[in-house]
């Protein structure tokens, strides 16, 4: 069961539109997990709006009452079944900060692995490459629509979660979140880390690398001691990636624990957090930037910032607590 971190994210959602949509037979398949992931989204004071297209027959009068009796704060839009249900929603006139789809499955890549977070140029060249960005591929046309709004400014944030129980509570709560985010315009925002659900947020996103071996594990006890040193990149308000600050002399910092939550890695989030922290040093006096890494995608990012991986005996001591790790460093 993943980590819910609700006070952090809910400051960012609360009163903000979201449309939630599902088709008749994902959500006579899932009734009562999606009506509670709804119930669960008012009550953070989410304004919610679900589309279904459940037709008027006898036997769902029963789910009708339901909806109506659970959600009461939800506004229900019923899709006419003659009606194509994606165009009706991504057409809807109302402004909306997030469309939640409820399908199958999420978005995959061409291993088949799950695509967290998606920009719409790198779904349109998915699309020419290799065809196959989900497991249903009548919903092909549909991704392609999405892009388009998106490109030209309709709205901002499409999320496409396999339904099931807490799959939006997942999707919006947790670092990993449980399906794919498509969108462009991120606006990361790089800053110190300063409240208390920072720290956790934090150490949930260092505790996820745990096993990859690249990372030297550091607790929520030593984030907190060393609280100034921590840095973090917030994507619409929410922690998406930490950096730790490490002097090494006057002139000199560690790139320390550098991290990307699952949910954005591969979104040049990276990039920006090594950049936006070494400014914030240069501004500070240092002069000479230092890593260490064997991860090759890090290894990959420092050579493309201009870092050359050498062995400098001034950072000996350095070193000596890091044996068989790559050293990198960029001198102004
Ligand atoms: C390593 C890690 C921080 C990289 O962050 P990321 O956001 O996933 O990576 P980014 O998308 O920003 O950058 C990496 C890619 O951008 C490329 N790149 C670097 N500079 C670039 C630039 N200026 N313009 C375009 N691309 C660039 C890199 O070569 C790399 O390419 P690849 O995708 O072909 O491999 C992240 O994967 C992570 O958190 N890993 C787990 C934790 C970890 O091991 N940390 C290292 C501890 S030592």
């Amino acid at each position: 069961m993943p980590k819910l971190y609700i006070e952090e994210y809910t400051r960012s959602l609360s009163g903000k539109p979201v449309f939630i949509a599902c088709r008749e037979g994902i959500l006579r398949n899932h009734f009562h997990d999606i009506l509670a992931d709804i119930k669960f989204l008012n009550r953070q004071g989410i304004l919610t709006t679900f589309f279904h297209n459940m037709s008027n027959r006898f036997s769902n009068q029963k789910h009708f009452k339901e909806i109506a009796k659970r959600l009461p704060e939800t506004k229900i839009v019923k899709v006419l079944p003659d009606i194509d249900f994606y165009n009706f929603v991504l057409d809807y006139s109302e402004r909306v900060f997030k469309i939640i789809f409820l399908e199958r499955k999420f978005l995959i890549d061409q291993n088949g692995e799950k695509i967290n977070a998606i920009n719409t140029q790198l779904a349109r060249q998915s699309f020419c490459e290799y065809g196959e960005l989900i497991g249903n591929i009548n919903f092909k046309d549909v991704l392609q629509r999405i892009c388009q709004k998106i490109d030209t400014g309709s709205y901002d944030r499409v999320h496409i979660l396999p339904a099931g129980k807490h799959a939006i509570k997942h999707e919006l709560f947790t670092i990993e979140g449980s399906g794919t985010l498509i969108a462009n315009n991120f606006e990361e925002q790089f800053v110190p880390i300063e409240t208390r659900e920072e720290i956790e947020i934090v150490t949930g996103i260092l505790n996820m690398y745990k096993h990859e071996k690249f990372l030297k594990p550091r607790n929520k006890t030593y984030i907190k001691k060393n609280q100034e040193h921590f840095y973090v990149t917030k994507i619409d308000g929410i922690i998406v990636g930490c950096v730790e600050k490490r002097e090494l002399n006057a002139e000199t910092v560690e790139i320390g624990a550098l991290a990307i939550s699952t949910k954005f890695r591969n979104q040049r989030v990276g990039v920006f957090m090594a950049t936006s922290f070494m400014h914030t040093m240069i501004h500070e006096g240092y002069r000479r930037f230092v890593s260490l890494t064997n991860n090759p995608k890090l290894e990959k990012l420092y050579r493309r910032l201009g870092f050359e991986r050498k062995d400098d005996k001034a950072y000996h001591e350095r070193r000596k607590q890091s044996p068989g790790v790559n050293m990198y460093i960029k001198e102004l």
